[in-house]
């Protein structure tokens, strides 16, 4: 037997949505994007949304509508992809890094007030595995300090806690439609806001910073644009949102089915010798992204070969990102700086997740973890 890694849920009705607009003159950022946009938008109770070309390109783009560059520092956890920390790169500003919680892998917020300085312009929260951060707490660090906040959202469109939304307590929140997200489009992006003026500037940034966009010059007769800031190429076209649009419709089902899994595979793993389940908090719903799993570190490589023995599709989300090799020569990060992220790092394993898994692809799953492990307690 074989369990694919993920397969995404993308219907009939998105691919026939792709082909309309494949089939239209317009193929770039127009009205397509716009509906997405507004229904995006509308789903997570905020304002504005900006589509972009992926999660990476809306963080850095979310940091330089702040403002924020070179000399400013920005503060982030080693427990996510490189994106989160690249983008404050990418932005010429430098990632601060804090450690997390044990029980969830999210940014501790305990320990962000002491990496506080008269540098630091911001903080981006990662919401990892699709649980949201302590957005509470750290909206109250950050309005103590008038830092902005910058939500890595990628992993948590469905999240909520606390009554919060992404976004809810944030300048902006950044959502990835990459290949393996809960709604993709193969690749692709957006912003959210509750700022018009942040949104502007987003909308700028996504293109060259040119006050005019090519529906602008489609739809009217032609105008002349002029260059106002300095801008990029990351804009979202009709292909990517006409893909996206429907999938909003189902995201719900989607994450109930995900939600499910998750039962199922905490059910399965309570009380199996070595094997523990990160939490999801009381009054936290969870976007139920990945579901991973931690084993002692001196076996996880063993038990990540075992389980692709058996046809299990498993990735590593994900190890300390502080400890590549980029970070470490160009910032000087060395093993227990940050002893929990590490620590989740070197033990975690992510399992298959998705609303197309069987009933027994998730019992092969189950079956292969507890044999892949049953020398691990
Ligand atoms: C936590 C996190 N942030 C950011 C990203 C980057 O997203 P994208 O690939 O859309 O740039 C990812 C991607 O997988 C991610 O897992």
């Amino acid at each position: 037997m074989k369990v694919e890694f993920y397969k995404h849920s993308i219907s009939q009705a998105d691919i026939d949505n792709a082909v309309k607009v494949l089939n239209s003159p317009f193929l770039t950022t127009g009205e397509t994007v716009a509906e997405f946009e507004a229904k995006f938008s509308r789903y997570l109770g905020c304002r504005h949304a900006v589509g972009v070309t992926s999660c990476t390109a809306a963080m850095q783009l979310a940091l330089l509508a702040l403002g924020i560059g070179p000399g400013d520092e920005v503060i982030t956890t080693p427990m996510t992809f490189i994106a989160s920390a690249n983008a404050v790169l990418h932005a010429g500003a430098t990632p601060v890094f804090v450690d997390v919680e044990r029980e969830t892998g999210n940014i501790d917020a305990n320990l962000i007030q002491g990496a506080v300085n008269d540098k630091t312009k911001a903080i981006i929260p990662v919401h990892l595995y699709g649980q949201l951060c302590d957005m509470k707490r750290i909206k109250g660090i950050a309005d103590k300090h008038h830092l902005a906040i910058i939500e890595d959202a990628a992993h948590a469109v469905e999240a909520v806690r606390d009554g919060v939304k992404p976004g809810g307590l944030s300048d902006a929140a950044c959502f990835s439609f990459y290949a393996t997200k809960n709604i993709t489009s193969g690749e692709g992006g957006a912003v959210s806001t509750n700022s018009e003026e942040i949104a502007d500037t987003l909308r700028k940034l996504r293109l060259h910073g040119m006050s005019k966009g090519a529906a602008d010059r489609y739809t009217k007769r032609y105008e002349h644009y002029d260059m106002e800031l300095l801008g990029w190429k990351y804009n979202m076209d009709n292909i990517q949102a006409a893909l996206l649009l429907n999938q909003i419709d189902n995201i719900e089902r989607n994450l109930a089915r995900r939600e499910e899994i998750c039962k199922t595979y905490e059910q399965a793993f309570h009380g199996v010798p070595g094997v523990t389940c990160m939490k999801v908090l009381p009054g936290s719903r969870s976007a139920r992204h990945l579901f991973t799993i931690l084993v002692p570190p001196d076996k996880r490589d063993t038990v990540l070969g075992r389980l692709q023995d058996k046809g299990i599709g498993v990735a590593v989300n994900f190890r300390a990102l502080h400890l590549m090799s980029y970070y470490r020569q160009h910032y000087g990060y060395k093993r227990g700086t940050f002893p929990v992220a590490e620590e989740i790092g070197d033990s975690t394993i992510t399992l298959p997740l998705y609303p197309k898994l069987t009933a027994e692809e998730i019992s092969y799953v189950i079956e292969g973890v507890k044999h892949a492990c049953a020398d691990c307690g």
